[in-house]
């Protein structure tokens, strides 16, 4: 035991010693605080907020980022944003529902949430928040269970944009393609990009629901997602791009 005070102190320096060695070679952006998004400088392509965009706020304005929060500091990429100049059917959540069954995806089963809630931060006021719907495509009950969990497959996440700081009622998605689940959910390879060209592939085709009928129009972003694999879940690269939607009701 170390009751003796030298015993103590000698502790004491030796825990200090051990802590500087430990933090000091390491990569800057993981000396942010914990819970805040690293502030990392721009580079491999990211460039810096975008202030004038129309139809949705850069969440980098105010703090947020492109990368969910699937763990404390890993992300996936939030590769698609439905701007709030879509149809207004759209934008509200129980037609973000509908629309998303047209173009092949279904809610999760029975309405369980399986897996892993991510978050993401919007930079609109609300910090950190939890997803607030997550598709799956083609899922299709059988014997108490969803086929596509076990098939692997195109899905992807929605926050609202719509705190105060920045209340644009655009949804932020993060599509990606799933290997099936005898690989335990993994993301494929090249499958941030695959998930998010899958949906903007069947928003520009057209679709339609009982009697409902949109068409999107895409607009590319460069800059907003840093290019690569730096903090991507999985460390599967992506190629930095947004599609940006304008979904119009036909
Ligand atoms: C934002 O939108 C989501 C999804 O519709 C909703 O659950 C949430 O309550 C909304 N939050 C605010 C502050 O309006």
């Amino acid at each position: 035991m170390a009751s003796n005070p030298a015993h103590i102190l000698l502790l004491l320096i030796l825990s200090l010693f051990i802590s500087q060695s430990i933090s000091s070679p390491v990569d800057q952006t993981v000396l942010n605080s914990p819970g805040e998004p690293a502030r990392e400088p721009y580079e491999h392509g990211e460039r810096p907020p975008l202030a004038d965009t129309v139809g949705w706020v850069d969440p980098r304005l105010n703090g947020g980022r492109f990368l969910d929060f699937t763990t404390r500091r890993l992300g996936e990429p939030l590769n698609i944003i439905i701007s709030s100049l879509s149809d207004p059917f759209v934008l509200t959540e129980d037609g973000l529902h509908i629309y998303t069954k047209s173009i092949g995806f279904s809610e999760e089963c029975f309405g369980m949430h399986y897996g892993h809630i991510h978050e993401a931060h919007l930079g609109d006021g609300l910090g950190r928040k939890g997803e607030h719907f997550l598709a799956r495509q083609h899922y299709m009950p059988i014997i108490g269970t969803c086929w596509e969990s076990v098939r692997g497959g195109h899905h992807f996440r929605a926050w609202k944009q719509n705190g105060t700081l920045a209340n644009s009622g655009a949804w932020f998605l993060g599509a990606s393609k799933e290997q099936d689940s005898s690989r335990n959910h993994k993301i494929t390879k090249d499958g941030y990009n695959l998930g998010r060209d899958y949906i903007v592939e069947r928003a520009t085709a057209g679709s339609r629901w009982k009697g409902m009928w949109w068409k999107a129009e895409v607009q590319w972003q460069d800059g907003l997602l840093q290019k690569g694999k730096r903090g991507v879940n999985h460390g599967i690269p992506q190629d930095g791009r947004v599609a940006v939607l304008t979904v119009n009701r036909l």
